[in-house]
């Protein structure tokens, strides 16, 4: 592990804040969305920099606005402007019309405008511009999410030197799906320019690099069981899988307020002793929201008993809501919404509550607290921290988790949630009965499980995990280190086995599954290390290469 001896710079689309504008004014609120809310929870008493747009243009000046926001934190914010042409066609655009469906094996969502591209390049250079103002040699630059895959080309290229790393929030599709991007290979090319590319699941790292085989073959990929190591001219990226966390105690701790419990109490006395069923969502056709009330209104069909004695609340906040497909969705949402109300309504019992704003975090852990399910039924996500925050605010462990199977968190939480196909209506409305008629005995036990999981990977862990596999500048850039790889044949966990190498294995004592390999040696000449479930390091193939 390199130790980042200046700052973290985080890079992302998003500031933690947005400037609102309000007949009386501007005002910044809080970003919306999983990023902004790991990152800034995992962020906070941190030292460094967050680079980002705050949803202002040009020639407005925030400065004050952000300076004011910065005072609560312990990093500066600095703004990237983008103009009205740039929100509509790189962040509209190509983010979120063309990167956002294919990512999430949507592809017949996908809009592939060419012009999209050309802003994605510009506005990518923009950003790149800022972080160069911005990073000193000794810092680590940190940029999230798809919107800014090209930035650390646009960095080298400026000369920039410091170590830098790229974390994909969203997952990453297979080859058949992502070969459809008609701007596939620039856009692998310029993710190898980082020195940690890091993705949230085993799938997506494997799609990752199933990608580079195929479209990049002249790309050295090193397998081991956690990291591996991607070579393409002359330069070396880490690859790794690093799934996002929470700040759990935050979450737990706030849930236990007495306000908040008063809210939760108040929330339960208007749905009465009805089975209370929430959905929190982006208002994102991912998110599978009219697949889940359908799959409620089967609930309803199937198992007339359960009138009048289950209640859905459907929390959603607008997103994104200039893109076509958007609209649509809203639409289709509050159709479905209004037919089923209109189709079981009866007095005193409405089916489903549908709230469309951003709830303060005060409300949304109150209705967390409130509720008996909670329903997180993606068709496909990189993570979702809905569900992690849902178990994190079950305080009283009287809550079931019902996740889809293609949500990132659906493995992790496997074991003490009802995990669904969103897609199988009949299976969503049966695992909503099953969950209703639990016994608390049962319940108790699952979410126990559940919130021990989401307590140790958290976002810390999720930050940690991820700095650690920063290489050291020489690894990347093919230093002279002298090390041969077998003299790392089997490394035990521990601290850095070998310090004065130009190679260095050091595994994180806490978490066993995460090692960083990075060599001096050539990838031809380079022997395969793996590490084995025993945590040691196991050669796979000697220097001359072979098995
Ligand atoms: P995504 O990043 O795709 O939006 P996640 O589930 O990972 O999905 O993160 C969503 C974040 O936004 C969570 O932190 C959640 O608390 C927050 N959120 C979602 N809906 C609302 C809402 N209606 N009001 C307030 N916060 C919300
Ligand atoms: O977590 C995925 C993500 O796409 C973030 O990158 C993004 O900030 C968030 O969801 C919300 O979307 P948007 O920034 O488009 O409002």
């Amino acid at each position: 592990m390199n130790e980042i001896k200046g700052r973290v710079i985080n890079v992302s689309n998003r500031l933690p804040v947005l400037i609102r504008r309000h007949a009386s004014g501007t005002r910044l609120e809080r970003s919306s969305g999983g990023l902004a809310t790991a990152l800034e929870a995992g962020w906070r008493d941190q030292p460094g920099v967050w680079i980002g747009w705050a949803g202002a243009t040009p020639d407005e000046s925030i400065e004050p606005l952000l300076v004011r926001a910065a005072r609560r934190r312990s990093y500066t914010l600095r703004s990237v402007a983008l103009t009205e042409e740039d929100i509509a066609k790189f962040y509209s655009g190509f983010a979120n019309e063309i990167i956002w469906p294919l990512f999430h094996d949507m592809p017949s969502r996908c809009n592939f405008d060419p012009e999209y591209w050309a802003t994605y390049q510009n506005v990518n250079r923009k950003f790149a511009a800022v972080v160069a103002e911005t990073a000193q040699e000794d810092d680590f630059v940190w940029v999230h999410d798809y919107h800014l895959m090209l930035t650390a080309a646009s960095l080298r290229q400026a000369g920039v030197r410091a170590n830098m790393g790229f974390f994909l929030h969203i997952p990453f599709p297979s080859p058949d799906i992502f070969e459809k991007l008609p701007w596939k290979q620039p856009i692998l090319k310029a993710l190898l320019e980082f020195d940690v590319i890091g993705f949230q699941g085993d799938r997506d790292r494997s799609n990752f690099v199933s990608c580079l085989e195929r479209l990049l073959p002249e790309v050295a990929v090193e397998r081991g069981t956690s990291h591996l190591l991607v070579g393409l001219a002359g330069r070396r990226s880490v690859v790794g899988t690093f799934p996002i966390g929470i700040d759990f105690e935050a979450f737990e701790h706030d849930a236990e307020r007495p306000e908040i419990a008063a809210h939760a109490a108040e929330i339960r006395k208007r749905v009465a002793d009805d089975v209370l069923v929430l959905g929190v969502d982006r208002l994102d056709y991912t998110k599978g929201i009219p697949e889940r009330l359908k799959s409620f209104r089967l609930l309803l069909r199937r198992f007339p008993e359960m009138r009048g004695h289950i209640t859905l609340v459907q929390v959603v906040v607008p997103s994104r809501e200039e893109i076509p497909n958007y609209k649509h969705l809203r639409r289709e949402v509050e159709l479905l919404v209004s037919q089923i109300n209109g189709e079981f309504t009866e007095p005193g019992w409405v089916p489903v509550h549908y709230i469309h704003r951003n709830l303060g975090r005060e409300e949304l852990l109150a209705y967390y607290r409130a509720a008996d399910i909670g329903l997180v039924t993606p068709l496909k996500d990189g993570m979702n921290l809905v569900a992690k925050e849902f178990c994190a605010a079950q305080i009283d462990e009287r809550g079931v988790l019902i996740v889809s199977e293609f949500a990132g968190a659906g493995p992790e939480l496997r074991s003490g949630a009802i995990i669904v196909n969103p897609n199988d209506f009949s299976q969503v409305a049966q695992a909503l009965y099953d969950a209703a008629h639990m016994t608390a005995e049962e319940k108790r036990s699952r979410m126990r499980l559940l919130r021990q999981i989401v307590k140790d990977h958290n976002v810390h862990r999720w930050i940690r995990s991820f700095l650690q596999a920063v290489p050291s500048s020489d690894q990347v850039k093919g230093g002279s280190g002298s090390a041969s790889w077998s003299e790392l044949d089997g490394a035990t966990v521990g601290p850095p086995i070998a310090s004065s190498f130009g190679s260095v294995v050091r595994v994180d004592q806490k978490m066993p599954g995460v090692a960083l390999l990075a060599s001096a040696l050539s990838p031809r000449t380079r022997p395969r290390y793996a590490m084995g479930r025993d945590a040691k390091l196991h050669l796979l193939r000697s220097a001359a290469g072979e098995d």
